[in-house]
């Protein structure tokens, strides 16, 4: 058994961390290597990202194509662990092509500060004084950020909420530009609440972003013809839409397959993947029940429109996005001019995404697609090498029974040839 104990380890440099790992964990030396080969992040990055690092952990990396976004053609970077997303995701951009690819938009890159006010004893007084003095307020924020007011950002509007239980909230809304925003906002707060206690009275405690991005949001549209899909296919997403719209319990899993294509891309851009996560799906249960986070319908002559909005807290400037260089390769591929943009993608990817799984669903259902491009991971599971995975996974797709035990067999048979 390890002691987990490990006094120290993190003020040992990267080598001695990983070191201790490899003789604790009783690592391989083949073990050991794979852990020492940290890819385009060297050591010194890395124990600047974040803390006790002794390596990394890769994804695979794939480009979604087909995409034209507002007349303009993008390579979508994508990292994601799942086979299908990237190959689903082409497919239905490739499919709203046909109709000049996704419209989308979005508005300004607002985010939310919140600073909590607790045991209010006189909350219409202090809601009074906060109103009264929000300009003061505002300008103290702004201080805080003078490059972001340099662009054009930086607080903008105060809001107050009164949220029962005694408490407060007031709402800091900030133009964030280019930024994903979080370090902006909390430092903004943490000045503001001193500040709102000296003038209220009042006690004030959490000072923080909030990741429900309200006022951040993309949408996207298409429309995908019916001389493509079918009358029948048509049909189905509808009632796959109609499905999602009343059980939660199919608008959860709706949303996993829109986000999909949201968190790949937001992954490979360097992006904080949770925040866009919580956002995405808290915005789909903002009327009270869990929703799905798109809509489609038929227009007068047949054809499937598909729409979409989400909350879309992505940033360029500041953060991993700019540090990492896989990122940045990520993003020179991509060409966005700024957030906004890839927020925009994003919701085109989102909804892309979800075409295709509900496309698929409601015709000849997930799995044959799925598991074709599976049965090459199972090939490799079932310990397929080079050129055999090619060969197990076409063996196992014709088998029709995409199997661990199947490919053993299938490799067995083709090693003793
Ligand atoms: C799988 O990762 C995603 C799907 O389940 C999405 C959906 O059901 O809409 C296929």
């Amino acid at each position: 058994m390890v002691n987990s104990n490990l006094e120290g380890f993190y003020k040992k440099n990267f080598n001695a961390r990983q070191k201790e790992i490899i003789k604790k964990a009783g690592l391989s030396s083949k073990e050991a290597k794979m852990l020492k080969n940290s890819g385009s992040l060297d050591s010194g990055l890395l124990d600047k990202m974040i803390e006790n690092t002794i390596g990394i952990f890769e994804l695979p990396l794939g480009i979604a194509n087909y995409f034209k976004i507002n007349g303009k053609d993008y390579l979508i970077p994508m990292a994601i662990e799942e086979s299908s997303v990237v190959a689903a995701a082409s497919n239905g951009a490739r499919m709203a092509r046909e109709t000049g690819g996704f419209k989308t938009k979005s508005s300004k890159p607002l985010m939310i500060g919140q600073i909590q006010l607790v045991n209010v004893k006189n909350a219409a007084k202090t809601k009074k004084l906060i109103q009264k003095n929000s300009g003061k307020l505002l300008k103290l924020a702004n201080l805080q950020d003078k490059t972001l007011v340099k662009f054009g950002g930086g607080a903008k509007k105060i809001e107050i909420r009164n949220i029962g239980a005694k408490m407060l909230v007031v709402h800091l809304i900030v133009d964030v530009r280019d930024a994903m925003g979080a370090n902006a906002i909390n430092t903004m707060c943490e000045v503001l609440a001193p500040e709102i206690e000296k003038l209220t009275g009042e006690k004030t405690r959490l000072r923080i972003i909030s990741n429900l991005a309200v006022h951040r949001l993309a949408e996207a549209k298409a429309k995908w013809k019916q001389k493509t899909l079918g009358k029948d296919v048509i049909k189905g997403i509808i009632e796959a839409y109609n499905f999602a719209k009343n059980d939660p319990f199919r608008a959860t899993t709706h949303n996993k397959g829109i986000m999909n294509g949201v968190a790949a891309l937001t992954i490979a851009t360097g992006n904080d993947f949770r925040a866009i996560e919580a956002g995405a799906h808290a915005f789909a249960s903002l009327k009270g029940k869990y929703k799905p986070l798109t809509k489609f319908y038929k227009d007068k002559k047949g054809d499937l429109i598909g729409e979409i909005v989400l909350p879309v807290q992505f940033g360029l400037v500041g953060g991993t996005t700019k540090i990492h260089p896989k990122a940045q390769l990520c993003l020179k591929i991509l060409k966005v001019k700024n957030a906004q943009e890839l927020g925009e993608v994003a919701a085109a990817l989102g909804l892309a995404q979800n075409f295709a799984a509900l496309r698929a669903l409601a015709s000849e259902g997930i799995q044959k697609g799925h598991m074709k491009l599976h049965a090459k991971n199972i090939a490799m599971m079932a310990g397929a090498k080079n050129k055999e995975i090619e060969k197990v996974s076409k063996k196992l797709v014709n088998s029709g029974q995409i199997s661990f035990d199947m490919a053993k067999r299938i490799l067995k048979e083709l090693r003793g040839k």
